[in-house]
This record gives structure tokens, sequence and C-alpha cells, in this order.
């Protein structure tokens, strides 16, 4: 079966940009082996033909398609009192549209980052607000509330966290979410995703945060412990392809974006790890 138009002509992460080594070096997107040549700042990659290349947000990306628009925007990389931070690739056994699924999923806070992200006591989905902004072609939820009792590297105490979540194509997305120490403006998290094949997934987590005080390593080391215990649940998830056939996983009131996100999927016919996809059942 070949690769729908809607999964090639999308932009993907394929790695940081300090991730290259000068020369050749390999990588799989989409079931297709790719080289990538660095040559100083310069990179080329192809797939027994040149691909295009972009190089925003301090990550490498390329298509197998022709993207119908630019890498999308992220204004935030501009500002200068922002620390961009690589988290490291973790690779996943799961279809990327789970990873991006589960990212937007509030619910599961106080179960998989346990007196971290959420409290048992307080497994409460306040109601928030999703929307598909038809002029970018984007899905947002916004108005999102969570008491953490860790909300971050930089916490000493609890919060009530507001979320924004921003899934910009089916395999990039991000939330914006206050920081303990700036309650005016946003931090950003971003989760690049790379579908290696339908089921296996490189991602790739970037934040441009607001904060003083803790270290890199702390800022990563945080972001990672949390990662890892999304990959655990994630690894362990079946199908590990995504549904898309109403009725086969039941939405709660809690995955307003899960099902909004679903739809738009089905709308772009993007079949390229789901169900849909037939050959290649996990
Ligand atoms: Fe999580």
């Amino acid at each position: 079966m070949s690769t729908e138009a809607a999964a090639l002509d999308q932009w993907y992460v394929i790695g940081s940009l300090r991730d290259f080594a000068q020369g050749a070096s390999t990588r799989r997107l989409l079931g297709t082996g790719l080289t990538v040549t660095r040559h100083g700042e310069s990179f080329a990659v192809s797939a027994g033909r040149p691909l295009p290349v972009r190089t925003e947000y301090g990550h490498l990306w390329t298509s197998l398609g022709t993207p119908a628009r630019p890498v999308f925007a992220l204004p935030e990389i501009l500002e200068t009192d922002r620390r961009s931070i690589h988290c490291g690739a973790v690779t996943v056994r799961a279809s990327g549209l789970r990873l991006v699924e589960n990212f937007l999923d509030l619910a599961h806070f106080p179960y998989v980052h346990t007196e971290i992200l959420g409290t048992e006591s307080k497994p409460e989905v306040a109601k928030y607000e999703v929307e598909q902004r038809r002029d970018v072609d984007e899905l947002w939820a916004t108005k999102c509330e969570f008491f953490q009792p860790k909300a971050a590297a930089a916490s000493d105490e609890g919060q009530i966290s507001q979320y924004m979540y921003r899934v910009v194509s089916p395999f990039n997305v991000m939330l914006y979410k206050t920081p303990p120490t700036a309650p005016n403006r946003w931090d950003v998290i971003a989760l690049f995703i790379q579908p290696v094949e339908p089921d296996l997934s490189i991602a790739h987590p970037f934040m441009l945060v607001i904060d003083d005080t803790s270290t890199d390593a702390e800022l990563i080391g945080f972001q990672q412990m949390i990662f890892l215990q999304d990959k655990i649940v994630l690894e362990n998830q079946r199908p590990r392809l995504l549904p898309l056939q109403p009725g086969r996983e039941t939405p709660t009131r809690a995955d307003l974006s899960s099902v909004l996100y679903r739809r738009w999927l089905k709308e772009k016919a993007l079949t390229y790890g789901t169900e849909e996809r037939t050959d290649r059942v996990a």
C-alpha cells in the first residue's frame, strides 16, 4: 500500500540539528530510508531523490511530498528571554497519532504523572473549549485548567496550571502552559513526531520556556521523566494504531480534543498510523 498524499505532503522533523554529524548519516521516515548530508551548517536530505529541507526551531525538517504550506509559525522562538531546550529523541513503539492524542489528554495526569502533573485526589478535568481554526487549519483546546503538585522543574509548590493545546499538523503538537515564575506568559512545550513506521515513532520534545533558575539538565530531566512515564503507557496501549471508526473506543467528556483530532484526521483522509491502513496491523 502506498502512503497517501495527506501524510506525504507534510513537514516532518527528522532530528535536532545538533544530532547530525558532519558528512552522511541515515534516518527513516514513513517507512522510507533517508540519507542526510551535513556540510557545516548546510543540510541535504535524499530518498533516492533530493527532498525539501528546512532548519526551523533548531530541528531538521523534510518532506517526502510537496507541502502546501511552510513549516508552521512558532513566534515565541523570537523572544530572547526564553530558553530553548532540546529534550532528546525518544523512540516509542506506537503510532505517532497515539502520541499526539496522549499529549492532548488532561485526564491521564493524576494516574500516569502521579504527584507531578496531577494527583489522584483531584482527577476531575474541568470543562475546556476546543475549536478547529479553519483559516490556519489548526486545532486548539483552550481554557484548560488542572491542579498540579509539581507543574514544572522550577515548581516548589502545587499550582492550578492553565493550558492551551495547539495541533498544527497531524504529527506536530504543542502546549502552552503557565510557568511557575511568570503567570502572565506561556511556556511552550512542543512534541515533534517523526513517524518511522505506522506503529513506530520517534518523539522530539522541544521547549521554549521562561525559567531563570533551573539548569538545562534539570529542565531536560523533568521533561524526560514525564515522557518516559508516557512511553510506558503508550507502548502498552492496544491497538497500536489509532482507531478512527466511531465506537471503537469510547470517548469521555475529557476527550473533547481527541474527538476533534480524530474527526480532523478523517477529514484530511490521513490513514498513516491509523487502523484504516489495513496492510500493517499492530
Ligand atoms: Fe503524559
